[in-house]
């Protein structure tokens, strides 16, 4: 595992973006795994900059979903579907045909989660999956204990991440939902290049387990150790736990 520190969100964003031209640049179809949530915003932002500026052509790329909530039609504007549609899609131009995801509103979820994994499979894996952290350690939906073998599956979310997710429904706390799909951690480590960004003080324990701490269930980030091709990008609030 890498570990890079950064003076702030907005260096971290762009030298994420700048990885990702880079793979583009290599393989202009590459599959872009996604994440929803504050963290990556930089990210999104400094790549749809490089964009707008004839830096690269990401009209071939490819965009997979992370997570999904359980049970929020497609069309509400915070399922993840809507997000990202938002936040990546429409600044790099690309249209749905570009996107997969889970199914959040299908009858037998599980089918659904298991086509999804599926899917990415057939679609050859993810290129780069973009990573945020939970300040409990998560990685997508894999809350603390999750199996580091774990599938895409339906998960139910922890009161904390309601509570912290809250802000994105008026402060609502009622209408954030129960359940989330949610990559596995064992689907999440089959991506070629995983790349985390971790933000501010709130997450610096988060990010002080994932890097130096065993690798264990309690923190689901930690599996990253596990990765070939794993990258930690921390400003310093973040990273002020680390040894
Ligand atoms: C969202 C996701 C989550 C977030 C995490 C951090 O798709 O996978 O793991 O990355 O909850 O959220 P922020 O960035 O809002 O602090």
């Amino acid at each position: 595992m890498e570990v890079v520190i950064v003076s702030d969100a907005k260096a971290g964003g762009e030298l994420i973006a700048g990885a990702m031209a880079e793979l583009l640049r290599h393989k202009p179809d590459a599959l872009l795994g996604v994440a929803t949530g504050s963290t990556p915003l930089p990210i999104y932002q400094a790549l749809a900059a490089t964009v707008g500026a004839g830096g690269v052509d990401v009209s071939r790329a490819r965009v997979a979903q992370l997570d999904e909530y359980v049970g929020l039609p497609a069309e509400h504007p915070e399922s993840y579907r809507s997000v990202l549609r938002r936040e990546v899609l429409e600044p790099l131009g690309l249209d749905l045909d570009a996107f997969m995801g889970p199914d959040g509103t299908a009858e037998d979820v599980r089918a659904a989660c298991e086509a999804y994994d599926r899917a990415l499979a057939e679609a050859g894996g993810v290129d780069l999956q973009l990573l945020g952290i939970g300040t409990d350690g998560h990685i997508g939906f894999n809350e603390p204990c999750s199996s580091l073998a774990s599938r895409t599956r339906i998960k139910t979310l922890t009161e904390q991440t309601r509570v912290d997710n809250a802000r994105f429904f008026e402060g609502d706390i009622e209408q954030v939902p129960h359940h989330v799909i949610t990559q596995g951690i064992g689907t999440i480590l089959e991506a070629r290049h995983l790349v985390l960004l971790a933000t501010g003080e709130g997450k610096a324990d988060a990010v002080a387990a994932t890097v130096e701490g065993p690798v264990a269930a309690v923190c689901p980030a930690s599996a990253l150790q596990l990765h070939p091709h794993a990258t930690v990008v921390v400003d310093e609030a973040a990273a002020s736990k680390l040894k």
